[in-house]
Parts: structure tokens; sequence; C-alpha cells
């Protein structure tokens, strides 16, 4: 962080306010925050009315160049104040501010207006910041956080809410954080999808008005990521033309939150683009009692120069470097064998042990036992809620199958589902208490199971507790943590009417506790975030678990399109990707085992299929695969990922190139969904590789239409390029380019 003027207290913004009056005096006077990293720069300044105000974000800029200091922007018109133009860091609602608020507060005596003005700023080295901001009249402090990644330029934003007054208040809406873009034509893209049908990304211009994204339903959703992506529309000749995959600039942001959770992106009337992130205001209020204070998730935000492409770089580096539980340097995930599809709830002792013998055949790491081995669960509608181990099924406890499972040379892990109960279990007949309900109203069950009301403290402390035993007692290595439903009834009515909504904050944090706590007397325990698929993925969960289940639905074709949208917010580090049965349970399509394995190689590979089934050719194919897999792992997974062809809008072709961080090694994938009128694969020119180092192609899968040479430089491979022989239906390429010595 570097600050142009020195720090100025309000005090004195005031005395210069009332005694000077003069533009020229303000700007030498009032302080501009300036944080750089990566390839951009972030400034804020406090302008005459002690607002902190946004001044500039975007590509970095010159060390010297000085920022000019912050002015009000002035009155539109009798209608629009220039509070409302003026583009702050963190909004209070109050004093003629009508676009999205950042916090909206009630005072006791029923006072619900709200103007932050600033307090001071405390420097935390070059690469942080701390601004208190306090309303003009009352004691509600504000303390906004800002950090900015020194490589990516990622920038860290959250407020610590604090109130000082001598009752109550009530908060009604706080935000993370609000980032402003300046006056121009932009596009929104985002993601959003269904059970089955999660990661589709969708561009739309920024119009007047607002748009909303977000999640009312207790947790992160499969409707909508928080992740979004704005990119500037270029307006010269033959424009407007958005930025694209590798061109243009683009700012992005993702929320660390796994409850509800709401963006606002709004074109004001003076046509700047404001992005409001944080807790959903809908249903939520907070009451902070006096002395209490409430923290907002954190919400990263970057810019690109390198269109969306280079903002999925920065954000993927990022989250390997910051977020995940082992950063700055994760290990590759292991390859993993998961029984569900094969067995669903059938699951015992001897049918487990005969799925681990056949996956460590061909070389995979870990065996999962998934749904099905606990309480009396049959099915889905009794036994979530009792964690005791089938005597049924598992005689003798889990202890021999993870025993088997190790001789093989493989780890163990196991699905839970830890914040559900089925009404039919011995859980719920000791507690119906503990669920989320209003009491005396229905309590609606999805898939015949309850959401338990995790922000009690007894069913926290529960939820840890048996996970706790569950990996004290056994040698689990990773854990699948299920979720699959979201709230209704979000009732909580053990606390006061007035306290009941901290739900909506309170459930969330007491899972990360929960995670934090096991992760403390675990230390080797590794967890995937699933819910029915990808409904809680998002940078809050990530700082937990190791890996996300992307979606239910593992077709390979449906996947290749997921997975697409899935890493523009995500790497494919977390990404798990399983090569399930042909033809699929989901829209029956038949399709290659060889196709299905390169759609998962995209990601951290997994395989779902029924293995009894497998001829011993499949076996063979599996197991070269994985061989292969195994060692181009790290590139796929932590390299930087260029979609050379893209998926979406129903073409016939894809490709994804990744290259290593240091330019050594460039893995290709190439698939056709199906050929059509004749047409070839579209020319592949490569992208990131040294220009002047020589690689050396080796096959993976596949080959070249036309002669192509086996080493060549780098400036050839991406100038020249290279054709793929992929006609016909569900067909796929994947090759490795080294670098040569
Ligand atoms: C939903 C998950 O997404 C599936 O992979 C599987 O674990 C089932 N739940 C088990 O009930």
């Amino acid at each position: 962080m570097r600050m142009q003027k020195s720090q100025v207290h309000i005090s004195c913004l005031l005395a210069w306010f009332l005694f000077t009056g003069c533009v020229v005096t303000r700007a030498a006077e009032t302080p501009v925050y300036r944080l750089d990293g990566g390839r951009s720069t972030y400034a804020f300044g406090v302008n005459e009315r002690g607002e902190l105000q946004t001044l500039y974000w975007g590509g970095r800029l010159g060390p010297n160049d000085q920022i000019p200091a912050a002015h009000s922007l002035p009155e539109w018109a009798s209608f629009d104040s220039s509070h409302t133009n003026t583009p702050q860091e963190y909004a209070g609602w109050g004093g003629g501010y009508f676009t999205e608020p950042a916090l909206k507060v009630t005072f006791a005596d029923g006072n619900r207006d709200l103007v932050l003005h600033f307090v001071k700023a405390t420097p935390g080295g070059s690469q942080s910041l701390e601004v208190l901001l306090k309303d003009v009249s009352r004691e509600v402090y504000v303390t906004l956080h800002y950090s900015i990644d020194a490589e990516t330029g990622i920038l860290s934003r959250s407020a610590s809410i604090e109130n000082r007054e001598k009752q109550a208040i009530l908060l009604e809406q706080a935000a993370a954080a609000q980032w402003t873009l300046f006056p121009g034509r932009y596009t929104l893209n985002y993601l959003t999808g269904r059970w089955a049908g999660e990661w589709t990304l969708n561009q739309e211009p920024i119009n007047g008005g607002a748009r909303v994204i977000e999640s009312r339903r207790g947790s992160t959703g499969h409707q909508a990521n928080p992740w979004f992506a704005i990119s500037r529309d270029s307006q010269k000749a033959g424009g407007p033309i958005t930025a694209d995959e590798e061109d243009g600039e683009v700012w992005f942001g993702a929320l660390a939150w796994s409850g509800s959770w709401r963006f606002t992106i709004e074109q004001t009337q003076l046509d700047e683009v404001r992005v409001t992130g944080g807790f959903n205001p809908f249903d939520f209020s907070y009451k902070l009692n006096a002395g209490d204070h409430l923290e907002t998730p954190v919400f990263y935000a970057g810019f690109s120069d390198h269109g969306l492409g280079g903002a999925s770089r920065l954000l993927h580096r990022f989250e390997l470097a910051h977020v995940l539980p082992h950063s700055p340097d994760p290990k590759p995930r292991p390859v993993i064998y998961n029984s569900w599809e094969a067995t669903e709830f059938r699951v015992d002792e001897a049918g487990q042990m005969a799925l681990a013998e056949k996956a460590a055949s061909i070389g995979v790491d870990r065996f999962v036992m998934d749904d099905g081995w606990f309480g009396q669960r049959k099915d889905d509608h009794a036994g979530l809620g009792d964690w005791y181990v089938n005597p049924q099924k598992f005689p003798h406890g889990l202890k021999p199958l993870i025993e088997k499972v190790h001789s093989l040379g493989m780890d163990f892990g196991l699905w839970v589902e830890p914040e559900m109960v089925n009404p039919d279990s011995d859980l719920y007949r000791k507690h119906p208490d503990w669920v989320l309900n209003f009491p005396g109203r229905p309590r609606s069950e999805q898939r015949n199971q309850l959401v338990l009301n995790l922000a009690r403290a007894d069913v926290r402390d529960y939820v840890e507790g048996f996970l706790d035993k569950l990996l004290t007692e056994n040698d689990i290595a990773f854990l699948k943590w299920d979720y699959n439903r979201n709230w209704s009834e979000p009732g909580w009515d053990q606390v006061p009417a007035d306290e009941q909504r901290r739900v909506y904050v309170q459930f969330t944090r007491n899972l990360y506790s929960i995670f934090s706590e096991l992760r403390k007397k675990h230390p080797k325990i590794e967890i995937e975030s699933c819910s029915g698929g990808g409904g809680r993925v998002d940078l809050g969960i990530l700082q937990f678990t190791d890996e996300v289940w992307p979606s239910d639905n593992t077709d390979p074709l449906d996947r290749l399109v997921m997975q697409d949208g899935f890493t523009y917010a995500y790497t494919p580090q977390v990404m798990m990707a399983w090569v399930t049965d042909s033809p699929h349970w989901l829209n029956g399509r038949s399709t290659s085992l060889t196709y299905r394995m390169l759609s998962s190689m995209q990601g951290s590979l997994g395989i779902g299929a029924n293995l009894n089934h497998w001829t011993e050719e499949d076996f063979a194919t599996a197991k070269r695969l994985i061989s292969a897999y195994h060692e181009v792992q790290p590139t796929i997974v932590r390299g930087s990922l260029y979609r050379l062809v893209s998926p979406r809008n129903n073409s016939p072709f894809s490709s994804t190139e990744t290259v290593s961080r240091d330019q050594s090694q460039a893995v290709v994938f190439g698939f056709v969904h199906g050929t059509q009128e004749g047409r070839g694969f579209p020319f592949l020119q490569l992208q990131g590789l040294n220009a002047d180092s020589n690689y050396k192609l080796t096959w993976i899968e596949g080959k070249t239409l036309l002669p192509t040479p086996e080493v060549a430089s780098g400036a050839w491979w991406m100038n020249h390029g290279l054709l793929l022989d992929l006609r016909g239906d569900f067909k796929a390429a994947a090759f490795r380019l080294d670098r040569q010595p």
C-alpha cells in the first residue's frame, strides 16, 4: 500500500472543509491510498465530505504516477444526489444514496440513516491496509480490510461492523465489499445451473438497472455461483465487441461464503458499474448488541488485461497459492475410485473389497466408499444422523475393509452427510428440535431429509464429535462431505425472535469451525465439498476442503461443457472428474472408455464406473491412461489453462491446453462431439510456450491429420500449430509437449 499524502484524521478533514472550500487546496490535502500487485493498481481516497471514494481500478500505473485526489461527483439535476453519483468504497444507506448500499441499519430509536465517513487508515505493510469509517453521528464503526496479492494483483476485501452504541442495532444488509468500474459499456459473465446441469457461463450486456445473482437457499447453491467477470466492450470501429478469451480488459471477483449470498451488478445513471456483494439481504437481519461486531466474508477481486482466459489463470494461481488448505503448494489429488455409481446404497464388506482389488489393479491411489455404510441406511429414506457402522453390512466394522484397501496400496475415504437427518433415524427420534423449523409449522422434507440447525451449539458439537470419533477410530484419509438439500423453514426457536435470522451467518460459521477443528485434530485428513454435485463450491468452503464435486452429471460430453464453465472460476486442481459407465444413466449416451477417460483427465481424475462389468480391454485402457495421467497431472492441475476451442454454444469441437508454470511442459486435449458436413477439427495454435525452446511431442492418444514434426520450437507450435485427426462422434485426442534440454 502506498499513500501519496500523509494520513489525514477526520477532524483535519472537517476543519479543512469548513475553512477552505478551495478545490486546489483539497487536492493537495486529501490522502490517496494505492495498492499495486501483479499487473494492476487499485486506488481510493477521501473526498471533501469525508467519504471513501473509489479512484482507480485497472492496469498497473507507473510507480511515480500521482493519482488525483478524490472529489465527489456533482449532483445530476435535483434527482440524483452527489452522494449517489459518487462511487464509495463502502456506502451506508442514508444521506440521499439510491444505489445499492453496502450497509443498511435500523437503530433502536427508529433512525435508519447511516452515512459513513473516513476516520483513519492503518497500513499493514506494502500489501495491506485497514480503513476505519464511522457514521457521522452514531457510534457505528466499520473497518474495511484490504490486501493485494503481489503476484496476481487479486485484492481481498472484507468489512468488520461494530456497534459502540449503548443499545442494539439491527443490520439489514451487510456487504463484504463494493467495486466500481468507471463509465463505459460492459458485458457481464456469470455462472448459473441446476442439479446435473451446473456451470453454464452466461454473457450479457450490462444495461441500466440492476442485475441480481444470488442464493436464498442457505448454502451456495447450484442455481448461481458467487463469481462474476465483467469485460469491457470496445467502442472502436466495428464494436461494441466485448473482451474475449485472450484479449481485452476484464474485472472479476468471487465471494468466500458458503451461505446465502447476493451480488447486485448495477449500472448507475452515470453509466458506472457497481458490484455489491456479501450476505444475501433477503430474509436477513443481524442484531448487533452493544459492543458486538460482525465480520463479513472476504470478497476477492482482480483485473486481467488478457481477457477471460487471463482472469481465470490469475484466479487459479491465487486459489492454489492462498486459498486451499495446503496452499501455497497443495499436492495433486490422488486418483480415486468411488463406488457410488456401481453400488449406490448396496455397499457391504465383500462387495467393496472386490471393487478395491479391481481399482488397485489400474493404478488408483484412493478408494472411497460412498453412501450406505451407516445406521439403517438401505436407501435415502432412513439413517442420516446415525453415524454408526451398519452391523449387517460390515459385521466387523470398517477396519477389515480399510486394512484391505491399505494392503492394496491405496488410502481409504468415506462418504458422510453430517448436516442432515432423516426423520427415520434414532437421532431425530431423540432430538426432533435439532432441525431448522418454525414450531407448529410443517417441516418440508427433500430427499426424505431435514437440515440440522448447525447454528445451535449443541448440534455443532454433536457433528464435530461424531466426525472426530470416526476419524480417531478409523484410518480414514478422506471425507466426501455431502449436502443434499437446501433450507426450508429456517427457524431457530432456541434464541429470541429478533436474533433468529443470525442463522444465516452462524450456520456457515459453525460449519467452517467444524472443518477447522477436524483439520487441527486430524492434520492428514482431506475433504471434498459435495452438494448433490456442485451445490456448494465457493472460495469460502475451499479454505477448508481440498476438492469439490462439480456435478452429479458424469456424462463425458456434458462434463466438457461444465468443466469449461467451472474453470472460469475455479482451478482444475479441485475439479473432481470421474469416469463412469456407458451408456450414461442420465441421458443414455454411449461413449468409448477412451473418450470418457480423456474428458475426466482435464481435471482431477477419478473412476466411478462399475468395475465388475469391465472387460480385460477396459482394464488395460484405464491402466495405460491413468499411468499417462499421473505423469502429466501436475501440469494439468497447476498449470496455466488456455481454452483453445470452446465447447459452448453447441460447438462440435473443444480443446484445452495447459502449460506448466516453468513452461517446460504442455498438455493438450481435443474432442469432437459429432462431425457434421465433413467439417474437420480446427487448426490448433498453441499458447503460453517459450517461443525459443524446442518441445517434443508425445501422444497420449490419437494422431495428427498432416505430417507434424516430433520436435519443433515453441514458436512453431504457437504460430504454425497442428491439425488433429479427429472425426466421427465422441472422439478424443491428447498429447504432451516436453521442453528439450
Ligand atoms: C449426492 C452425491 O453428489 C453423489 O455423488 C452421491 O454421493 C450421493 N449423494 C449419495 O447419496
